[in-house]
């Protein structure tokens, strides 16, 4: 089996960050989205990956991943440029997967237990296509599967204006090389996009045999700011194993935390579960819980909680960050001594005083 990673689209939702680089390379526990799904990938014993890169900095994909030897598999690039659609992005992969199997995963998903047990659902029922399903609370984010009162899939809409079901389909799809006979004759939706929903509803029509598993564990689909932040307080608090490679000095570490090389932390308290890269200097601050700060950072007297501070970012004087998303070479300063807590969005490069 082969695997696609979905890199592109255009992360709207995700702005100012998605100025500066596209949304699945926003660290969670100070690891990028889509390695975990390229880790998942890898897990399911897939050598050969291709990723689909967008308009959004795709030579930042290109710069992390290589050519993939670093993670121990053969990567290769293909460029979709504008988001035309799920389907659209499959489409131009049809000389990477040749005749084999694949796997498209969306580079800004997430699962619990990963996908290795689909995996096996999907070749063991020699399956045309396999779906995955979630029940969600607002299914009109999604694209949502009808069922029958036998469990038969009877039909998949995408973002539906009115109720269908609870169930949505999550961004994981498998298929036979079948797929890319049908793609030619879907035509663009009511977005002007070739929606996967709409194959995947064609390749039933057309009498492949369709399948679908339902998700058990959690799945984040990680499309806005409060998503992120709760997917990384989720991974800290599952994943996340104390370790200590950097040095502290008169400080105070609680709980989970993992600190990296060339740290130091200094008159501070750290609670964990937290994760600070690797030379960062944290200075008479208070850090943590669900807390991920990222590689070269430096904050002084400020405490922070519930945020994803990435590389080389500095915090000054901010006595109560919290909830906040603040990119890479961003410097937050306070000139005052206001408690009020601040709650930030914020993107690379940006300064910001209070
Ligand atoms: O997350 C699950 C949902 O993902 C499904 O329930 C929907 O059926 C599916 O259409 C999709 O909906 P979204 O509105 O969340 O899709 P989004 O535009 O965010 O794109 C999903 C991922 O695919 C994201 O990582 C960007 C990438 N993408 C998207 C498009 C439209 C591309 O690489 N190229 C594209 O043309």
């Amino acid at each position: 089996m082969k695997g696609i990673i979905l890199h592109g689209g255009q992360g709207t939702r995700l702005r100012p960050l998605t100025y500066a680089g596209p949304k699945q390379l926003i660290p969670i526990a100070n690891k990028p989205v889509s390695q975990y799904v390229l880790e998942d990938l890898i897990s399911l014993g897939i050598k050969e990956v291709a990723i689909v890169l967008g308009e959004t900095f795709p030579e930042l994909v290109r710069e992390y991943y290589g050519d993939g030897s670093r993670f121990g598999v053969k990567i290769t690039y293909i460029n979709q440029g504008r988001a035309l659609g799920i389907a659209h992005a499959v489409s131009l992969c049809k000389d990477f997967v040749a005749e084999d199997d694949f796997v498209v995963y969306l580079g800004d998903n997430i699962f619990q237990h990963g996908i290795a047990k689909y995996a096996s659902s999907f070749v063991n029922g020699r399956l045309d296509s396999m779906i995955l399903l979630k029940e969600v609370e607002e299914p009109q984010r999604f694209g949502v599967a009808k069922l029958d009162g036998n469990g038969k899939l009877l039909r998949l809409v995408e973002k539906p204006k009115e109720y269908v079901s609870n169930f949505a389909v999550v961004g994981v799809y498998f298929f036979s090389p079948s797929f890319f006979r049908i793609v030619g004759k879907l035509k663009p939706s009511w977005r002007n996009e070739l929606e996967i929903t709409d194959a995947i509803q064609l390749m039933t029509d057309d009498g492949y045999k369709v399948g679908y598993s339902l998700v058990d564990g959690w799945w984040a689909d990680t499309g806005k700011k409060n998503d992120i932040l709760a997917l990384n307080a989720t991974i800290l608090d599952e994943r996340i194993q104390s370790r200590i490679d950097g040095k502290t000095l008169n400080s105070r570490i609680e709980g989970r935390v993992r600190i990296g090389e060339g740290t130091i932390i200094e008159n501070s308290t750290v609670r964990g579960p937290a994760i600070i890269g690797g030379n960062t200097r944290v200075i008479n601050s208070h850090i943590g819980p669900y807390t991920s700060i990222g590689d070269s950072c430096i904050i002084t007297r400020s405490s922070i909680e519930y945020s994803i501070i990435m590389d080389n970012t500095s915090i000054e004087e901010i006595l109560n960050l919290e909830e906040s998303l603040v990119g890479r070479n961003a410097k937050i300063k306070s000139n005052s001594n206001a408690k009020k807590s601040l709650k930030l969005h914020v993107s690379d490069y940006s300064e910001v005083e209070v």
